[in-house]
């Protein structure tokens, strides 16, 4: 499974130029046998449904917001329901960052997505003072347990993204990553109620030249791509390298 991150990028043209692009370079066959989803901003989903229409591509949302009603600036997943938007991605380093998500918040968006049977991509990494501490793993288990403990859910997809990797060019040893995304596997399994297994994906600085290599490892599901995304063509080598090796 491959996703796109959009991140704050993209305006009409723009995206009227990549999904002909991306038209052109995918066919039916490519889609049927990976799965795609792209998140772009809010305003800009159903641009990409349209342009999309006949396409299996999964659009999803960057964020979502766990109230409702007098909360200016914010978007529900009820509201996202209704445009029939299929993932949403919670939890990515910008927001927690930027934007002080805590895992409490975390843990409410979580909730609101899987009572709105919108599927999450929950984003968990290690700064890079945590890794050069060896603190990795502990980072992790925390980030997966606060949001995770207790709940039974049948879909839902870990992204993996070192900090320290997104949007860097740098990106840790895919053995590592590997390893590391078996220990995901394990912590899932073990905090929630059904033992679900979800699928791992990784992000940071993955483009066409290095995927291949991440995608030859067994617990490596997949990617979330940031910037190597923005380009149609980039885009579908990826998938396609996926396609390849899965
Ligand atoms: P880059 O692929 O640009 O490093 O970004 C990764 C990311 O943040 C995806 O969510």
């Amino acid at each position: 499974m491959i996703f796109a991150n959009w991140k704050e990028n993209g305006s009409i043209a723009m995206i009227e130029d990549w999904t002909y692009d991306f038209l052109k370079a995918t066919d039916d066959e490519l889609l049927n046998n990976v799965d795609v989803g792209i998140a772009p901003s809010y305003i800009h989903i159903q641009l990409f449904k349209d342009l999309l229409e006949k396409a299996k591509v999964m659009i999803g949302s960057q964020d979502v917001d766990y109230g409702i009603n007098a909360r200016t600036s914010k978007v529900s997943a009820s509201m996202l329901k209704d445009f029939n938007v299929n993932f949403s991605i919670i939890g990515h380093s910008e927001v927690r960052n930027l934007f002080n998500d805590s895992n409490e918040i975390i843990r409410k968006k979580f909730k609101t997505l899987i009572s709105n049977k919108i599927q999450p991509i929950l984003c968990i990494g290690e700064s890079e003072n945590e890794f050069n501490a060896k603190q990795t793993l502990k980072v992790l288990e925390n980030q997966l347990y606060s949001v995770l403990e207790g709940a039974n859910i049948e879909n839902c997809i870990i992204a993996y993204e070192p900090v320290w990797a997104i949007g860097t060019g740098k990106t840790p040893e895919v053995n590592l990553v590997n390893d590391i995304h078996e220990h995901i596997k394990d912590v899932v399994q073990s905090a929630t109620t059904n033992n679900f297994l979800p699928n791992v994906i990784y992000g940071g600085s993955l483009n066409e030249g290095n995927a291949s290599s991440f995608f030859g490892q067994t617990h490596i599901d997949g990617s979330l791509v940031g910037g190597a995304s923005l380009n149609a063509n980039s885009f579908v080598k990826i998938i396609k390298e996926y396609s390849k090796v899965k």
